[in-house]
């Protein structure tokens, strides 16, 4: 894991789009899935800005959300389609036909999640998949207690995921109760995970996430288990966090925050006991056969960290 802790959320913002456009530098037909909500539209803006600058060119990049209402219609001011056409696709120059997100007016919410999760194989995986994490612990729309190797499905949204949507409806009854997400397997198999957080209300989630046991209680704890996780916290979103590899880091709240620009342990993981195993020959330990059968997936690459899900590299940029 690596963990990048920004001065504010404009930083945050511009340090996610760097990593995100130098993806698409390297590979401009690379396979991008995106998330909606409020913590990736800077995100977005940002992406934006450098494809007006010329910077980035996304004329041969596919992508992939997270999720969608069900049922909603694509033009519903609500939708997810609405929503990353207005703050994002309409921006940049994405292909229509290159843009997916699961169909709010599918007939069959069944057959389209099979669909979706076969269009996400078909295009060869996903190298990059941006994340934000729920209040309550949701990524994408898997609520607690979503099994961890669930594909594509239909969920019914957790009471407080609801509250928490009822702010951008007119009446709390318009408030869909469904939603189609990628599986916690399909997010898992992605090449490469970037986690936003953003403000003090992610404080209490990001640190049950990043440093609490990985359980289907917190479906965010799963993304500790992925070989290449990159996460980016603002200041008020870290301040929860308690570790830093062996070296305990208070940011904010009781005690002084190290300055922004330092570099500090970086690959702390070798000390914390993590082996270095090859996927499929080493033992990756009963708990990650029992319940995460998730890293054989065709799409993580065959040399992978096994053991405690520990901090590799932590960094803080920032002006001030
Ligand atoms: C929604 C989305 C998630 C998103 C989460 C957090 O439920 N389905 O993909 O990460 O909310 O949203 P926000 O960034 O607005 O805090």
């Amino acid at each position: 894991m690596e963990l990048i802790i920004t001065a504010d959320y404009d930083e945050l913002s511009r340090a996610a789009a760097d990593i995100i456009a130098g993806c698409v530098r390297e590979r401009p037909d690379c396979v991008l899935g995106l998330a909606a909500g409020a913590t990736p539209v800077g995100t977005y803006r940002e992406l934006v800005r450098l494809r007006q600058q010329g910077k980035v060119d996304f004329c041969r990049v596919r992508t992939f959300n997270l999720d969608e209402y069900y049922p909603i219609e694509p033009d519903h001011p609500q939708s997810y389609h609405r929503f990353m056409w207005e703050h994002l696709f309409s921006g940049i120059n994405v292909r229509r036909e290159n843009v997916h997100l699961p169909r709010g007016t599918a007939p069959d919410p069944g057959e389209e999640c099979r669909r979706y999760e076969a269009a996400i194989e078909d295009s060869g995986g996903i190298d990059l998949l941006l994340l934000g994490v729920g209040a309550n612990g949701h990524i994408g729309f898997n609520e607690p207690g979503t099994r961890l190797d669930s594909t594509t499905h239909l969920v019914q949204l957790a009471r407080e995921t609801v509250a928490a949507n009822a702010r951008f409806f007119d009446r709390p009854e318009d408030v869909p109760r469904l939603a189609i997400t990628m599986g916690i397997k399909t997010i898992m198999r992605s090449r490469r995970l970037l986690l936003l957080a953003s403000g003090a209300s992610k404080g209490a989630v990001l640190a049950t996430a990043l440093e609490g046991p990985v359980t289907p209680g917190v479906p965010a704890s799963v993304v500790q288990l992925h070989p290449f996780l990159t996460v980016i916290a603002d200041r008020a979103a870290a301040s929860g966090l308690q570790t830093e590899g062996r070296q305990p880091v208070r940011l904010g709240g009781g005690g002084a925050a190290p300055p922004i620009g330092t570099r500090c342990a970086a690959d702390a993981g070798r000390s914390a006991g993590l082996t270095r195993g090859r996927r499929g020959r080493a033992d990756p330990g009963a708990w990650l056969q029992v319940h995460l059968p998730v890293l054989d997936g065709p799409h993580v690459d065959t040399d992978v960290w096994f053991g405690t899900p520990c901090l590799t590299k932590a960094r803080l940029v920032g002006s001030t």
